[in-house]
């Protein structure tokens, strides 16, 4: 599986959730985090539904890069023919394709291959692709190569020295959840969005609490005060939470409600939240702080105001969860309490997820 580099650590505790899958290794090819995985038969589509992890694929093969190696002997050791036919068999189930249509069944696939290498001092990353599409070539003749296929073939040198490939079984629209309507600059990437969204729930109250005054829901009232085109509210409500989103521009009101599909969402200044003292359970934000939006006044007393508004309206034990670079402690009120921080990178920058627990 790959997912944004830093969020391998919440994906393996999403999993450890998940019975009859186990992650056996872990690494990173340069540009995702990667996670190896062992799976029990039919538990496949439990990988499928995560909502944090931008792809999955099914292991064709893992070998170790060995003093002089050369791509067409990595290439050799990665491809098996006979897993790559319960590979694509595999595929074909999940996605429906090569099924019989109109009494005729489709021809060869036509396939890609990705490879990602750490070091490039010796051969490069051309030369390991050329010698796979070589492998699959020899396997399958009647396959022909395009771009986009519909098979592809990842492989990522996920640690130094260590080679994995697989077959990707998984599109776009997996990390995409189902699209936005309205699309606005500086939106999240939904499976970060889920990673937020999961680190807020509380698994002791979960599930029997009744919201106050604002119908029932599983998992509690979350707030996003500076939702922009509301990824995470989308994302917390497909997670069984109640919703409120605020926003100081009423163009990203009108986004969130469309995207989210709420009305609770409504133009207002995270500095003076116009909501009661402990009526969310959780406040999960992206806060402006990144290329395309900027605060008012001073950064310092922008964050230290709207930190202490969130504390405010949290209930005791409440989690606040926050995408930004860098919170410094004179930010940070008497009524939170630091519980957890995973730095990732996301678009080329770092940042980093803040846990924060309510006293
Ligand atoms: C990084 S964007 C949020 C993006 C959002 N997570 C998404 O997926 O579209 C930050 C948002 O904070 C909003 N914002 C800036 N200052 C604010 C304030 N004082 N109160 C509320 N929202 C504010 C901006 O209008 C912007 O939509």
């Amino acid at each position: 599986m790959l997912a944004v580099p830093g969020l391998a650590t919440l994906v393996r505790r999403e999993l450890a959730d998940l019975p009859g899958i186990h992650v056996t290794d872990t690494g990173n090819d340069g540009r995702a985090d990667v996670l190896l995985c062992e799976v029990d038969p039919g538990r496949e589509r439990a990988l499928l539904e995560l909502r944090s992890v931008e792809d999955v694929f099914v292991e064709l093969g893992r070998t170790l890069r060995t003093e002089g190696d050369r791509p067409p002997w990595i290439a050799r050791r990665l491809l098996r023919p006979a897993r790559l036919t319960s590979a694509v068999n595999l595929w074909r189930r999940q996605s429906g394709a090569g099924q019989p249509r109109r009494g005729r069944r489709e021809g060869p696939p036509t396939y890609r291959v990705v490879a990602r290498v750490l070091q490039e001092r010796a051969w490069n990353r051309t030369e390991l692709r050329r010698a796979l599409s070589g492998g699959v070539a020899a396997a399958e003749p009647s396959w022909r190569t395009t771009d986009p296929a519909q098979l592809e073939l990842w492989a990522l040198e996920y640690a130094r020295g260590r080679f994995v490939a697989g077959l990707r079984l998984t599109t776009a629209a997996m990390r995409q959840h189902g699209g936005r309507r309205s699309e606005r600059p500086g939106a999240l990437r939904p499976t970060v969005a889920a990673a937020m969204v999961a680190l807020a729930r509380d698994p002791a109250a979960r599930a029997t609490r009744p919201v106050r005054g604002r119908g029932s829901t599983s998992a509690g009232m979350l707030l996003d005060p500076c939702c922009g085109s509301g990824t995470i509210l989308a994302e917390a409500k497909a997670s069984g939470w109640g919703v409120e989103g605020r926003d100081i521009d009423p163009s990203a009101v009108s986004a969130s409600r469309r995207n989210a599909s709420v009305a609770s969402v409504h133009q207002g200044d995270a500095r003076e939240l116009d909501l009661d003292d402990a009526s969310v359970d959780a406040c999960v934000s992206n806060l402006p702080f990144g290329r395309q939006y900027g605060v008012q006044g001073e950064p310092g007393a922008w964050l230290a105001d709207v930190l202490s508004e969130m504390a405010r309206v949290t209930r005791t034990a409440g989690k606040v969860v926050l995408l930004v670079p860098d919170i410094p402690k004179a930010a940070i009120p008497a009524g939170l309490r630091l519980r957890d921080r995973h730095p990732l990178r996301l678009l080329g920058a770092s940042t980093a997820i803040w846990v924060y627990e309510r006293r």
